[in-house]
């Protein structure tokens, strides 16, 4: 007897009961049934390989056993009594997170999603500094909530008809297609610098924060050139104002460094992070310096914020990933991974652009004029799902092939991966 009710069922329950604003990928899509490790497998038991993870979240793999079992056992314990209450995991894991995170960042709220650590972030920068002016980046992508869409800079998740004022959005560091037209490196940084401009000329000067991801994940994995983080914060430095850094989508051990925004030597003032912290399980955090952390102080907690479950993910997360060594593996497989999509790009001109850090790596495909290909991309991921490839997409444009596998990804998965695009490519 089938046990599972099947992809069509799903999507016609789907339809009569979720809201319509959750979309799905692919014309034909499988329905999941399990997953160990980098392999995902559907109701009638074919395997793919997760190139995906989950959108950057199943960095240790999936179901991996070393972290399911302490989680086992931890909700066979304690599962829940809420953090108004003494328990242990929660604490153990922001030691270990002020141990991990760069800098000086110190003292931790948890949460439970990517939106709510942005949102949280935001309040902190507000209550230090006076002010609730902010700054984001154009194409950045930074939560569901009304501040958080709000300084969103993708219109696709930019929902709400009526928007938080008080934000302005500077350039995107998007060196493949420069918003200003310019050259790195003789363009000195002229993005970064358009933050000084934007601070004098359309805030009262007292900004509370400017908010980036170190490496822009829906933009279509856009990576900043080397020395826009130190120019920018440089200038939030003059003016007071603090740097926020999203790690929802590019920290533990993703972008080859535990955190991305390490490829960069800066230090923020406030980080955020989700996704990969539970491997699946819900939790999130913002952390702070002790400087800036200790003015919050007027009560505040999360039901669900680190509860006993979800910590224990998180120390066995961290821990599986030192001792795998899983930023190696990121630098290593993610640079292998590059080097033959460059090599598919020579044969195949749709791939305009390959760029990324790590296991966080992009493939832009355009037409001969430059323009987004992403029906052409759309049809490549559904030839590559259907010979057991899943792989992401995301970009303004909607064509950027997105390759954020689990960090467990062996050498021999690459080559599969770029051998199977090959044919598919060859196809088109
Ligand atoms: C960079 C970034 N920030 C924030 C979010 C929101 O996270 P969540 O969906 O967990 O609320 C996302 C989600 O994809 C993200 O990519």
């Amino acid at each position: 007897m089938q046990k599972y009710i099947g992809a069509q069922a799903v999507i016609d329950k789907k339809r009569k009961y979720i809201m319509p604003c959750l979309g799905h990928f692919y014309k034909n899509p499988p329905q999941f049934v399990k997953g160990y490790m980098q392999h995902l497998y559907d109701v009638d038991g074919k395997q793919y390989l997760d190139c995906y993870g989950g959108v950057s979240v199943i960095n240790c793999g999936h179901c991996n056993p070393e972290i399911i079992n302490k989680m086992i056992e931890q909700i066979q314990t304690l599962q829940h009594v809420c953090n108004i209450y003494l328990t242990e995991n929660f604490v153990n894991l922001a030691e270990k997170l002020a141990e991990v995170t760069p800098g000086d960042l110190q003292k931790s709220f948890f949460c439970s999603t990517g939106t709510e650590a942005n949102e949280g972030a935001l309040l902190l920068a507000s209550i230090y500094t006076g002010s609730s002016e902010y700054i984001a980046l154009k194409s950045g992508l930074h939560g569901r909530t009304k501040l958080t869409m709000s300084l969103t800079g993708i219109g696709m998740w930019r929902t709400d008809p009526n928007p938080v004022g008080g934000i302005n959005f500077a350039p995107n560091p998007y060196c493949y297609r420069c918003p200003l037209n310019k050259k790195y490196p003789e363009c000195d940084l002229e993005c970064a610098n358009q933050v000084e401009e934007i601070i004098k000329t359309a805030t009262s000067g007292k900004v509370a924060a400017l908010i980036a991801e170190s490496i822009q994940g829906n933009a279509g994995i856009v990576v900043p050139p080397q020395g826009y983080f130190k120019r920018v914060k440089e200038i939030l430095n003059k003016y007071g104002a603090l740097l926020i850094i999203d790690e929802v989508q590019t920290g533990f051990a993703r972008s080859g460094k535990m955190f991305a925004i390490e490829n960069f030597d800066v230090e923020p003032d406030i980080m955020s992070v989700a996704k990969a912290l539970g491997n699946g399980q819900p939790i999130s955090a913002f952390i702070s310096t002790a400087k800036i952390a200790d003015k919050y102080t007027r009560p505040g907690a999360s039901t669900l914020g680190g509860n006993p479950v979800s910590s224990v993910a998180g120390l066995a997360v961290l821990e599986y990933i030192e001792k795998h060594k899983l930023c190696d593996n990121a630098k290593d497989r993610g640079e292998q991974l590059r080097n033959g999509l460059v090599e598919l790009s020579k044969k195949y001109p749709i791939i305009g652009d390959v760029r990324g850090l790590g296991l966080m790596t992009g493939a832009e495909f355009i037409h001969s004029d430059k323009s987004p290909a992403f029906e052409e991309l759309d049809t490549v991921l559904e030839e590559m799902k259907d010979r057991g490839f899943i792989i992401g997409k995301n970009g303004v444009g909607r064509n950027v092939m997105a390759f954020q596998p689990p960090l467990v990804i062996t050498e021999a998965d690459i080559n599969d991966v770029l051998n199977a695009l090959d044919l598919v490519l060859n196809k088109l």
